[in-house]
This record gives structure tokens, C-alpha cells and sequence, in this order.
């Protein structure tokens, strides 16, 4: 193992710089910033438009920015139509290994009739353009099929991450008004078949603005259809409607590609909206400069399509770029740890992209069962969601890594739809740090008052500049989005706030440490402390909750909650337990609190509202800091 400081620099290789396809870091980044809008031509040139833009940037109703306004382009038309017509068609597309063993392949070819099918059938249950279609799928292909299919034909896709529950699905569904849902009978997860269509069917008795739920059979589970409702996707594939030849529909760059929605900082969770042109530019671009991508690279993404990464990572940036990409639906270590390292040997992975916490779990079985597989094909390595603690880091790099493979630490949001700071291969790394920003990008860590902060001392993490990937707005809550993200300025200049606490070291080198907000990172999972405690709270017992992220060694925080009970009710362990499976069975698996703790009160301001920070100061034993708002 080799043996570092926090603060070693770790210099790529001459054959990594060599090939790298961005040969200088400040030269491009000064470029992009004095030019910043030639810098994003340049990037939008690279792909097929069917008419051009007028303006490459519209700040005329800041902070509602515009990309490529007046110009007509597709995102399916580049990440499949334009390779039908080159050296691509043949190509493997995407490579699905499902958790039993089962192998699935598709060429771009392939992947062209998959989607125009899916896309007739959309069409035949009467979506169009602009109708917000739900997709609630475990990772397998036919969730990367619906996703593109709702895109070729310019209706806008809202993905619900499959692990999520019933009412985590059933608010989204709402939210969205959707008519159509797509799902599946059930997914698979350590050898168990996971019931997802009872899961839909509870969220759709919640949410009945569905008429019609398109089902992939993937298990074999028994599952209810409603005859009226429900229909399996293989019968209305055989129907003469679903030829495998669609159009794809002329869409404006600015046109919604897709909602996802996200935690914040209050309330219901925020339906964020991605457009076709801006977010086509920068997913592509991002992922071709950062982790450099090579026409005959193995691309593996190892997230969920469900999230934020697997839609810019998995799903279009990579697609775009005319990658193989990898789909593994399954846990990291069933049958046995080795299964990754297995995945990575068997199909001659290039580059694996994966969370901290992914590496923390995997870590733990111990460098025998790496050790067991060839992983000679790997050449760079990357890592999101969290901060990746220097441990975890060093035996990425040098067991995985082999001590040849950069780790491209990629710091991003939901909200900026791809990566805002990020190295290059050729950027000397700091385990710990995401490094620099990534072109066209200015990030600043400012203190309260907004005015920028020494080196090296924490502060809030700040954008001060518009970039293609970002979201345009929350859907349905214009007003939401400019009051929750962007401050003005004195000189009448806008800034992005992250929600992020970081720190700015000597070199420029940004250290992210974490949320400020009531945001938890479990796992590297986004949850909001609201939907976690209304789900407690609609428990017939529960009169009222809290819950905070305390850390954890593997899942990076963990979930603590605080329960007041209605009068009359005796806590007990098996009510803490009954309320642990109560949120699982709502939100869903990852939001299950590690603890239910029985309390008398909670701290509050004046104003009622929950004083999370002071529950977790007492938790770990922290000075509780400013208690002038406490109530009495
Ligand atoms: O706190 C930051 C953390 O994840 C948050 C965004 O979560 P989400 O929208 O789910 O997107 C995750 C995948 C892009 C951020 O506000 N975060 C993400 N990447 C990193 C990170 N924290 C530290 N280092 C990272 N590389």
C-alpha cells in the first residue's frame, strides 16, 4: 500500500498525459472564461443540429438563462440517429449483465430499433410532445430504452429511482401529473426477486392521474394488472403500431428533456428541468474531456439510470460520445465480493466511474478479491457523490488502479446536470480534493456576507457564472428555483448557490466537506430531512419527528430520527423497529434511520421550525453553538 499525505500530489503518467484528449489545463480554462461562450460554440459545433442557434447564451431574464436559443436539435438524433450513418452503427452500445448471470448486448443499431418501438408505443397510448411520462424501472435496459424513446419523441421523462417506495412514487407522480407510467414486474437484488408492480399499483391508487401503466415483464413475478390500465410491454411490441422505423421529432434546444426530482432544503421534493440543447452539450463534453474517451472504450458507470449520474453518465453523455457502456443490475457483491472485479475482467473495462461509498463497501472484503482478476484494462478510475475520504482514495488508486489510473473525482448536482469541478487525466491529484473547475467555470467559497473567504478556510461553495448543463428552473416553482439557488449581487451579477460547504486550499484546489442544508448523503443517496419525517409522521403513532445524518463508516452519514409519540403511546423497540420499516415501506430501503429515538421534545426556533443542528451537536457530543433562537 502505498503511503501518502492528504495533501501528495499524485502525478499522472507520461502514457496518460500523453494521450489525453485536453493537453492543457490553464491555457483551455483561461480561454473558456475570457471567451466563454466561443468556448461553448466550439463544444456544441461537435454535435448535429438540425438548425443552428441564434445566441449562444440569452441573459435577458437572468437567472432564467437560455443555451442555444432558435436552435433546433434532438439529444436521441445524437446519441443514436448520427451513428447509424457512421462506424458506430455496429457497435456495441450497451453491454447488460443482469445479477443472475443473464447477458444482454446492443449495438447502436440494435439500440435504434429498441427505442423506435418503445417510441411507437408510447405514441399508440397517445403521449406526444411535451407530456411528462413517469418511469419507475429497476437497471435494466428497457429503463434506457424508455428513457430515449420519451426523448425521441419530445415528450419529457421524470425517472423515479426503482429503490424508492410508494410514496416517494407516488408524489412525483402527482407532482408531474403524469398520464403514463412505465415500470416492470420487479427487479432483482441479491438473488430476490423485488416486487416493484405492487409498489406501483399502491402509488397509483395514491396518484390517479395515470390512464395508462406500460409493464416490462423482467421476473416472472405474479403481479396484478389492471385490465383497463395495465399492459405488458411484449404484447404491444407484437402490434403492427410498434415498428421498429420513428422519426425523430424536431425539438428546440430549449425544449424539457426531462424532470428529476431531487431533496432540498424544505418541503416536497423539487422536480429540477433539463433542456435537450444545453444539457446535450455539456454531458458530452464533460465526459469526453474529464475522462477522456476513446472511440474503443468499455465504459462502465456503475450507478443507477434512476440518478442524476446515470442520466448524464450512463444514459446521454456517454451515448453521445458513441461509448460501450455497462449496465449491471445488481448488488456489488453477490454471489461474492468479487463481482465488479469480475464485470471489469470479463468485458475488458476501460473506465470505472463509482461513489465513495461503493469503494468504502467493497474495501472492507479485503485486496484478495481484486487481486483475483485481471483488471490490467482499467486506465482511468472516477468517483462521485460524496467526498471520498483519503483511505478509501489510496486503495482505489493503488489495488483497483494499480497505481496507474488517475481518480477523476467529479463534484456535481442534480441540479448542474453534469460536472462543475473536476481534474483532467493530466491534473495532478490530492486524494480528497475534486480539484479544479471544469472549463467555463468560475467557483468561489464565500462567507455569509458573500465576500470571499482566505485560503484554506471553509465557507459556502459558489457558482458565478450560467453553464449549459444547468437545470432551467423547478418545474411548476420558477419562483422557487431563483429564491432557493441564485443571489444577486451588488453589481447586478448572479451567483449559484451550491448548498455546499467548502474550502479553497493555496494551490486552488476546492475541498468539498458537505451539505449546509437539511440535505442527507447516505451512501451517496440524496435525501431530504422532510420527506423523511413526514413519512415518520404519517405513522398512526407519531405525533412528531426530526431526523439528522450522523457519520458512518460506510454509508458516509447515516440516519438518525427523534420521535415524539401521540399521547397514550409507550415507545418500545419493537415500535422503533415498526417505525423503521414504516419509512422503508414509504420512501423506500435507502431511507431507513439506523435509529428511532423515543424524545419528550424537540429543540425549535421561536418560529416552530426543527433545530437539526442542534440534535446533531448533541448527538456527537459538539459544542450546540448559538441557541438565541431557541424557544423556551
Ligand atoms: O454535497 C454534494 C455531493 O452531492 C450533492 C449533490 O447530490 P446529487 O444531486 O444527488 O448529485 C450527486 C451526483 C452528482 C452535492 O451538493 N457531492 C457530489 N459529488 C461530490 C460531492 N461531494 C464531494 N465530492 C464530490 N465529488
Amino acid at each position: 500500500m502505498t503511503t501518502t499525505k492528504p495533501n501528495d500530489l499524485f502525478h499522472p503518467s507520461a502514457e496518460v498525459v500523453a494521450q489525453a484528449n485536453v493537453q492543457d489545463y490553464e491555457e483551455t480554462y483561461l480561454r473558456s472564461i475570457e471567451d466563454r461562450e466561443g468556448f461553448w460554440a466550439e463544444q456544441a459545433d461537435t454535435l448535429s443540429w438540425y438548425k443552428k442557434w441564434d445566441s449562444v447564451l440569452d441573459e435577458s431574464n437572468a437567472p432564467f438563462y437560455k443555451w442555444f436559443d432558435g436552435g433546433e436539435i434532438n439529444i436521441v438524433d445524437n446519441a443514436i440517429d448520427r451513428h447509424l450513418n457512421n462506424a458506430n452503427r455496429n457497435k456495441m452500445a450497451i453491454i447488460w449483465e443482469g445479477e443472475n448471470g443473464q447477458v444482454r448486448n446492443f449495438s447502436y443499431n440494435g439500440l435504434n430499433r429498441e427505442v423506435c418501438q418503445f417510441a411507437n408505443v408510447l405514441k399508440s397510448m397517445g403521449v406526444s410532445k411535451g407530456d411528462i411520462v413517469t418511469i419507475y424501472m429497476p437497471q435494466i435496459p428497457e429503463l434506457v430504452f424508455a428513457m430515449l424513446a420519451c426523448a425521441k419523441i419530445g415528450a419529457v421523462h421524470s425517472v423515479v429511482y426503482g429503490g424508492f417506495s410508494t410514496e416517494a412514487l407516488a408524489s412525483r407522480i402527482d407532482d408531474a401529473q403524469s398520464r403514463v407510467l412505465i415500470t416492470a414486474d420487479g427487479g432483482w437484488r441479491r438473488g430476490k426477486a423485488i416486487d416493484l408492480k405492487s409498489i406501483a399499483n399502491d402509488a397509483m391508487m395514491r396518484s390517479p392521474s395515470i390512464e395508462v401503466c406500460i409493464c416490462v415483464k423482467n421476473n416472472e413475478l405474479d403481479v396484478e394488472m389492471e385490465p383497463t390500465r395495465d399492459f405488458w410491454l411484449h404484447d404491444l411490441k407484437a402490434l403492427p403500431i410498434a415498428s421498429s422505423k420513428c422519426e425523430t421529432e424536431q425539438t428546440s434546444a430549449e425544449d424539457p428533456l426531462f424532470i428529476l426530482y431531487t431533496s432540498g432544503t424544505t418541503g416536497k421534493p423539487k422536480g429540477m428541468l433539463h433542456t435537450h440543447g444545453g444539457y446535450a452539450v455539456y454531458t458530452s463534453t464533460t465526459h469526453r474531456m474529464a475522462f477522456d474517451i476513446k472511440p474503443q472504450d468499455r465504459w462502465w458507470c456503475a450507478a443507477d439510470p434512476g440518478w442524476i449520474t446515470g442520466h448524464s453518465y450512463i444514459v446521454y453523455g456517454p451515448l453521445i460520445n458513441g461509448a460501450t457502456i455497462m449496465l449491471y443490475e445488481g448488488a456489488p457483491n453477490y454471489p461474492y465480493p468479487n463481482r465488479w472485479w469480475q464485470i471489469i475482467e470479463n468485458y475488458g473495462i476501460n473506465i470505472l466511474y463509482t461513489s465513495p461509498t461503493a469503494i468504502r463497501g467493497l474495501m472492507r472484503f479485503g485486496d484478495r478479491w481484486p487481486q483475483k482478476h485481471d483488471l490490467s484494462s482499467l486506465r482511468l478510475l472516477g468517483s462521485v457523490g460524496e467526498p471520498i475520504n483519503p483511505e478509501a482514495w489510496r486503495w482505489y488508486h493503488h489495488v483497483i488502479g494499480q497505481d496507474k489510473c488517475p481518480i477523476i473525482d467529479t463534484w456535481w448536482q442534480t441540479e448542474t446536470g453534469g460536472f462543475m469541478i473536476c481534474p483532467l487525466p493530466i491534473t495532478p491529484l490530492k486524494p480528497g480534493s475534486a480539484t479544479k473547475p471544469f472549463f467555463g467555470n468560475e467557483m468561489t467559497i464565500v462567507d455569509d456576507d458573500g465576500n470571499e473567504v482566505a485560503a484554506n478556510e471553509e465557507g459556502k461553495l459558489v457558482i458565478s457564472n450560467p453553464w449549459p448543463g444547468m437545470a432551467r428552473t423547478i418545474f411548476k416553482d420558477p419562483e422557487r428555483y431563483q429564491d432557493l439557488y441564485w443571489k444577486q449581487t451588488d453589481d447586478g451579477s448572479w451567483r449559484y448557490l451550491a448548498g455546499d460547504s467548502a474550502k479553497k486550499d493555496e494551490d486552488g484546489y476546492i475541498w468539498v466537506i458537505g451539505r449546509m442544508d437539511e440535505v442527507l448523503k447516505v451512501s451517496g443517496y440524496r435525501l431530504g430531512t422532510a420527506e423523511i419525517e413526514s413519512a415518520l409522521v404519517s405513522h398512526p403513532e407519531v405525533s412528531e419527528a426530526a431526523a439528522v445524518g450522523l457519520p458512518h463508516e460506510l454509508k458516509g452519514n447515516a440516519i438518525h430520527t427523534y420521535v415524539i409519540l401521540k399521547q397514550g403511546i409507550a415507545p418500545s423497540k419493537d415500535l422503533a423497529l415498526a417505525l423503521k420499516e414504516h419509512v422503508a415501506h414509504e420512501m423506500g430501503k435507502i431511507a431507513t434511520p439506523e435509529a428511532v429515538e423515543f424524545v419528550e421534545s424537540l429543540p425549535k426556533t421561536r418560529s416552530g421550525k426543527i433545530m437539526r443542528r442542534v440534535l446533531k451537536a448533541r448527538a456527537l457530543g459538539q459544542d450546540e453553538g448559538d441557541l438565541s433562537t431557541l424557544e423556551e
